[in-house]
């Protein structure tokens, strides 16, 4: 067991050194890097995340291990390859760019493959295997970490090339998951460096949605919540393509909103603000929201944006607040 995981810690630092380099040295990889040059990945960026391609022809990464004496069905184990059939192997990455996963110690332990075009699906990603486990995997931790501890806050991002973009436009606290929720596990590790996180969730539905998703673990586990808006249909990275890097942290970043304020904003979506009875409901339903804040000035804050935004008087809205509390004990 001991040796099967540093022979595929092994294999996986030489397999990013390959891709790394057939990115950027050989005629196999010129595609690849026409495609992330159009997409504004610099060669600083490809060398800071260590980014590379794997070839379309089916056994590059097998031939290459195997000259290299390492055993094939270890590494199909591990997320290499593929079985081709009876004892035979081929590349599980073939025709994509690769974004090297490291574990909190900078080791690679799995890689995602983004195809270059429309091709399905749109990543491939490393099975879980003996050093890869997904729910406690955060991706670029290991290089935010030391931005993470220094500001006392993390950022959030949905995507590999949200976290690499954001980067190259100064944002060093940078981490994503591997496409999936937030786990227990994930907040855990990441409440040991920092108290604040800021969520930037793609602008679109799927991205909002999935920025309420996650609010429930991470203010469970006391980290202060703030979520990042995009327009809709933007994510980070197009965003800081569109619009630049001081924009991205002006405009998004900083102005980031309070998760009670988020779900306040989200709920407006579900109702017909101009409707008299569609906003009594949504004024209740808000109230709700506020209703469950442990802090008297954290509720008194949000009554009064309400109160701001509407035009319903303190003292009812804080009546009808107090109503949904005791009806909730
Ligand atoms: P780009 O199109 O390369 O900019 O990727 P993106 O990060 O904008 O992708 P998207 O917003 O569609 O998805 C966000 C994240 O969900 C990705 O970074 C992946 O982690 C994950 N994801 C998206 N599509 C797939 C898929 O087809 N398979 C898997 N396993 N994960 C995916
Ligand atoms: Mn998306
Ligand atoms: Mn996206
Ligand atoms: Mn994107
Ligand atoms: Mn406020």
């Amino acid at each position: 067991e001991q040796k099967d995981k540093s022979d595929l810690l092994r294999a996986h630092e030489l397999s990013q050194t390959l891709f790394h380099y057939i990115l950027k040295n050989t005629a196999h990889g010129k595609i690849a890097l026409e495609y992330l040059n159009n997409r504004g990945f610099s060669l600083k960026l490809m060398n800071q995340f260590q980014i590379g391609y794997a070839p379309s022809m089916r056994n590059t990464l097998t031939e290459f291990l195997h000259k290299r004496d390492f055993l094939l069905p270890l590494m199909e184990q591990g997320g290499l390859l593929s079985k081709a059939g009876q004892q035979q192997y081929v590349d599980r990455f073939r025709d994509r760019i690769i974004f090297p996963i490291t574990n909190a110690r900078g080791k690679v332990i799995a890689f995602a493959g983004r195809a270059l075009g429309d091709g399905q699906p749109k990543y491939l990603n490393s099975p879980e295997t003996i050093l890869f486990n997904k729910s406690k995997t955060l991706y670029n931790f290991y290089q935010a970490k030391t931005e993470i501890r220094r500001t006392g806050r993390i950022v959030l991002f949905e995507g590999y090339a949200d976290v690499i973009k954001a980067w190259s436009a100064g944002v060093l606290n940078g981490v994503a998951t591997m496409g999936t929720a937030v786990t227990g596990e994930h907040a855990t590790t990441l409440k040991r460096y920092a108290d604040q996180i800021i969520l930037c969730f793609d602008g679109d539905e799927a991205g909002q949605t999935a920025a309420i998703k996650n609010l429930s673990i991470l203010e469970k586990m006391k980290f202060q919540v703030y979520v990042a808006m995009l327009p809709d249909q933007m994510d980070p990275d197009e965003y800081i393509t569109a619009h630049g890097s001081d924009r991205f942290k002006k405009e998004i970043v900083d102005n980031a909103v309070t998760a009670t304020k988020y779900k306040m904003l989200y709920l407006r979506k579900e109702f017909r603000l101009n409707d008299a009875n569609e906003r009594l409901r949504y004024i209740r339903s808000t109230l709700k929201i506020i209703a469950e804040l442990e802090s008297p000035t954290e509720r008194e804050h949000y009554l009064k944006e309400i109160t701001n935004d509407f035009d319903y008087s303190f003292e009812s809205l804080k009546q009808e607040m107090f109503e949904i509390r005791q009806e909730a004990e």
